[in-house]
């Protein structure tokens, strides 16, 4: 082994002797750019100016169209949601769909495998109307069935077409342990051609949860969007699908098979949140990719998403963070503190980190490993992303606040959410960068725009504008990014 090396290096010395040198120019001017950026922000800049120019552009973005009847943009009514559940379980996980239905407004049934038990007579008005799923046992292909249960949830798509309601353009799926962000699928499906075939939604978390199945179907309890037209065509064709595949146990995989057989591959799309993983999450939430945040689900598999709260108080927590600025929720924001060596990572509405030292953002993007995957045997590479693993260096361990309250600035103009300390980090200060420590730091407070809304793709840029030497609350300011401002 090390012979061949040796021959190798032997036989191309220019090779390895230009391609260090180039890596070498390459890294020295990745840290020059990284310097001279990080540390010398230009400060002529003006947010006001920055805005008026992009209100000038905004009437350009209108795409062209051929004819002067241009249709409505994609809203709330245009979708029609069915939610998967089971009446057994209904009174543990009612909680969860409660958190983003909105009676009246939004359309949709859940579909249960019985009536509702006397506990839940009359119906309330606050859930979302059920309907009793068919019963799978007349059906043909029922001998051969492996797990009808699985057929009447898969099924669940047809009898919600069934209900006949005008109007629609997109069928949305998800189970009762699911909660939806619907003003950012709302602005995801609004993107997409409604009159085309479309499968919209996102796998596992887990390599394995994907080879298991494909990595090309979507995981149901993320919640995933189907076109009407598509809906339609699946509708009138799925009990013969369900004829073919009886020995399918997973209706996820029956559904993925019959839109295959149809032609309709899976559109990817980061934002929903199978949640194949077990344990603490905020790793995970707190480096959420640069997509609108679409959903959450298996809240009962998971710890609290919040520390000190119980489940449904803690998603109901996160729902105050939603109806302030959903299209900010959980999109990360990172800047740098010069003076102290600090890097601060903001999951908005959510959490933020702290790191006494600058890491570069292709670092902090990465979510840290406080999490581990649904199937204890999994071997690695567990996951459909890079992780960091957690560390006990006080050069690169967080100090972590959870988010504690949500209101405006006195001007009105600013949202301030405010996020409160976990607990002690109880390691010592990071001195390679000078010895700078957080500790004394209990609160921080994040300003940004209550009249401007992110732009799916688009990202804030932010100041550290009082560190709070007098009251130990730091607090950060967003900003839009400048036209040439490093975001690296
Ligand atoms: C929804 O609308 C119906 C009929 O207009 C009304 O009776 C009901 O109280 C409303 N529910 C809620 C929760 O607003
Ligand atoms: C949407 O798709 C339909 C059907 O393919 C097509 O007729 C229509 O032109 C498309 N609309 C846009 C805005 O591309
Ligand atoms: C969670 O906490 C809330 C508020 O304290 C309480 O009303 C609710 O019963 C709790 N839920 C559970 C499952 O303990
Ligand atoms: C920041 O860290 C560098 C080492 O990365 C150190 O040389 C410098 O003195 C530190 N700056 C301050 C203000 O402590
Ligand atoms: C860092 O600060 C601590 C007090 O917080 C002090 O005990 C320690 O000596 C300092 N280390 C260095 C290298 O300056
Ligand atoms: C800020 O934190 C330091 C260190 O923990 C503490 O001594 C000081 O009293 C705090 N100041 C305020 C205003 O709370």
């Amino acid at each position: 082994m090390s012979s061949t090396v040796s021959i190798q290096q032997n036989l191309s010395p220019l090779l390895s002797l230009g391609t260090l040198c180039k890596s070498l120019a390459i890294s020295g001017l990745v840290l020059f750019l990284f310097y001279t950026f990080l540390f010398n922000p230009p400060n002529n800049y003006q947010p006001s100016d920055l805005l008026s120019t992009i209100k000038q552009k905004w009437p350009i973005n209108i795409p062209p169209t051929t004819n002067n009847i241009i249709p409505p943009t994609t809203n709330i009514n245009h979708i029609v949601f069915g939610i998967v559940g089971s009446m057994n379980t209904w009174k543990y996980k009612n909680s969860y769909s409660a958190a983003w239905w909105q009676p009246n407004i939004t359309r949709g049934y859940l579909f249960l495998d019985r009536a509702p038990t006397p506990e839940f007579q009359p119906w309330p008005s606050n859930f979302p109307p059920f309907r009793v799923n068919e019963d799978v046992s007349k059906l043909r292909a029922f001998p051969r069935m492996v797990r009808p249960m699985q057929v009447r949830i898969v099924r669940t798509i047809m009898e919600l077409f069934r209900q006949g309601d005008k109007n629609v353009r997109w069928y949305v799926m998800a189970d009762d342990d699911t909660v939806l962000f619907v003003d950012n699928l709302v602005g995801v499906l609004a993107k997409y051609n409604h009159s085309k075939y479309y499968y919209i939604g996102s796998n596992s978390e887990c390599v394995k949860s994907n080879f298991d199945f494909s990595f090309d179907m979507a995981f149901g309890g993320a919640g995933y969007a189907l076109s009407y037209p598509l809906v339609e065509a699946l509708a009138a064709k799925l009990d013969a699908c369900i004829e073919r595949y009886p020995y399918l146990y997973v209706s996820d995989f029956m559904l993925h098979s019959c839109l295959a057989d149809l032609g309709v591959p899976l559109t990817h799309h980061k934002g929903f949140h199978q949640i194949d993983l077990v344990n603490d999450i905020s790793g995970l939430l707190s480096a959420h990719p640069q997509f609108p945040f679409l959903s959450l689900h298996h809240i009962d598999t998971v710890d609290p998403i919040f520390p000190s709260m119980n489940r449904s108080e803690a998603i109901n927590h996160l729902m105050k963070a939603a109806k302030a600025d959903q299209s900010r929720l959980l999109q990360q924001t990172i800047c740098y503190h010069r003076p102290t060596n600090w890097s601060f990572s903001i999951s908005w509405g959510y959490s933020t980190y702290i790191y006494e030292n600058i890491i570069p953002r292709s670092i902090l993007w990465r979510p840290l490993e406080t999490f581990r995957p649904w199937a204890r045997n999994a071997r690695p590479p567990l996951y459909m992303f890079n992780t960091r693993w957690l560390s006990n260096n006080g050069c690169e361990a967080p100090h972590v606040f959870f988010l504690d309250s949500i209101g405006r600035s006195d001007e009105g103009d600013q949202i301030v959410t405010t996020y409160i300390r976990k607990s002690a980090r109880g390691l010592p200060p990071c001195s390679f960068t000078g010895n700078h420590s957080a500790d004394p730091i209990t609160k921080i407070q994040v300003f940004s725009p209550a009249t401007t809304r992110m732009e799916a793709g688009g990202r804030d840029c932010c100041d550290i504008v009082n560190m709070g030497r007098s009251n130990n609350i730091t607090e950060v300011k967003y900003r839009a990014c400048m036209k040439d401002e490093v975001i690296a």
